[in-house]
């Protein structure tokens, strides 16, 4: 056996050299990559994927005057259904029209101009359980882009009795770069709902938006698309079949409702995600949001702090009060609770149940997102205080707003004393402008007899949700 030569060795060395550089420079950077920094880098490729595609040309965000509505109403529940619409509309600022099968008495010029869909007769339509007007109002989208009104980026379809928060239909609508094709809005909250119709839809009632060109694509075959499927149910589910067909998919935003649910939308509200709140929808067939007034009476109420601050609008902060062992749960603009106990943030973020699914089931396996149950024992419920009223006071650039005690009776038997709160915030136009995060909340006081304030606002350096 040769003996190796000193060459050979040498050779060897170089690539023994070689193969360990190599080593260094692809195997330890990645590991250290994979054990320090891939949680991060798994959140921010989330976070492309639900904004995607983004755009940040401030000179040119989407505005409100680019986006045209589209609501689908009918003669024969207009009369009730307009006051949900003169909630939210404001004249001289929106573009849109409500679409109707008939003419209707209009001398209210605070609701958006009326329209009379086109006849819509030689449609087949062969489903037994839904109307043939399904085919009309799938076409508001086309009849709108016939239209052809200038300027337009987004077309945004709702019914008449879906209410819009628009400032924040604009925060969702001006990440996206509407010069390509998009097709934005939510799933049902009943996990059945999506099996029937499906996941990919968009529900017509939380209403959803398409970009323009989207719109121009889909007006150029939606007839004939809709030709293709007599046998569909709805109006969401034909626009979601030729969308299929276009292929694009469903981009999906929390912040559009839908409520398929019955009984009282509060657990959903008092623990919203951290979203823009886009719509609210099915307000005829849920207990007013509001306890002892109508639902419209209701919806007024929260016009005072869209006004102030539409970006926090129901989002939801968690603070504690050490020496009494509460924690504290505010949705901004809408209502407080307080718990006896201390309860983590895992937990309060979780909407109670005091709703039904849309089969009326009270599961929690029924919904498309965690539930809790409401406690049998009223004294471990959270006592709750809805908002009353809000001021803001411009020369502190901040908001008060008052939440009083509501369920009085049962509760007096709980020895309890708070009967009201005072939050205060500054107001947070920009808040959507970065990734989401919860606001945090600070108690202030309990000075005054009967009444905890409390600010709420952008967490501090290192401030975190838990009692330290
Ligand atoms: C803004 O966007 C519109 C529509 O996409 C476009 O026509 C216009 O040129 C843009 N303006 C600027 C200043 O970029
Ligand atoms: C729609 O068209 C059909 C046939 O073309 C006609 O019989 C019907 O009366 C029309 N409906 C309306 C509301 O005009
Ligand atoms: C109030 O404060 C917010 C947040 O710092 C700011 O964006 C807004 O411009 C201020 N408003 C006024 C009127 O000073």
């Amino acid at each position: 056996m040769k003996k190796p030569s000193s060459s050979t060795l040498a050779k060897l060395m170089v690539w023994l050299i070689i193969f360990i550089s190599f080593t260094f420079l692809f195997y330890f950077p990645y590991s250290s990559h994979t054990y320090a920094q891939n949680p991060l880098r798994t959140r921010q490729k989330l976070q492309t994927q639900s904004h995607f595609p983004q755009i940040r040309s401030t000179q040119n965000k989407t505005e409100l005057q680019h986006i045209v509505f589209g609501i689908a109403a009918s003669a024969k529940l207009w009369e009730h259904r307009k006051n949900y619409i003169k909630v939210w509309w404001r004249p001289n600022e929106m573009r849109g029209f409500v679409w109707l099968d008939k003419p209707v008495k209009n001398d209210d010029n605070s609701l958006p101009p009326l329209k009379i869909s086109s006849n819509t007769s030689k449609f087949l339509h062969t489903n037994t359980k839904g109307h043939r007007s399904a085919i009309r109002i799938s076409r508001i989208v086309s009849e709108t882009v016939r239209l052809g009104m200038e300027n337009v980026r987004w077309i945004v379809m709702g019914d008449d009795d879906t209410v819009f928060v628009a400032d924040n239909l604009v925060r969702v609508l001006e990440k996206y770069d509407h010069n390509h094709y998009c097709y934005i809005g939510s799933s049902s909250e009943t996990h059945l709902q999506n099996i029937y119709f499906s996941y990919n839809m968009a529900y017509g009632g939380g209403g959803f938006a398409i970009s323009y060109p989207l719109a121009k694509a889909l007006e150029k075959m939606q007839d004939s698309c809709i030709q293709r499927y007599p046998d569909l149910y709805g109006s969401d589910d034909r626009i979601q079949a030729c969308m299929t067909e276009l292929g694009v998919p469903l981009t999906k935003d929390i912040g559009f409702h839908q409520y398929d649910v019955y009984g009282n939308l509060f657990g959903l509200l008092a623990a919203h995600p951290v979203a823009p709140l886009v719509s609210l929808h099915h307000l005829d067939l849920v207990e007013p949001i509001f306890p002892n007034v109508n639902q419209i009476q209701a919806l007024q109420r929260l016009k005072v702090p869209i006004k102030f601050d539409s970006a926090a609008l129901m989002q939801q902060s968690i603070c504690y009060v050490k020496s009494k062992k509460w924690t504290i749960s505010v949705s901004w603009g809408y209502t407080v609770m307080i718990f006896r106990g201390i309860f983590p943030a895992r937990e309060i973020e979780i909407p109670s149940r005091t709703f039904l699914s849309w089969y009326r089931k009270a599961d929690s396996d029924a919904f498309v997102f965690n539930t809790r149950p409401v406690n049998r024992n009223p004294c471990r419920r959270p006592f709750v205080y809805m908002l009353s009223n809000a001021i803001y006071n411009p020369s502190a650039n901040h908001t008060a707003s008052e939440y009083v005690q509501y369920q009085t009776p049962p509760h007096q038997r709980c020895r309890w004393k708070i009967q009201r709160v005072e939050v205060y915030k500054k107001p947070d136009p920009y808040l959507w402008d970065k990734p989401p995060r919860r606001n945090c909340c600070r108690v202030l006081s309990m000075k005054k007899k009967g009444t905890i304030a409390i600010d709420v606002g952008v967490c501090r350096e290192g401030e975190t949700i838990a009692l330290h």
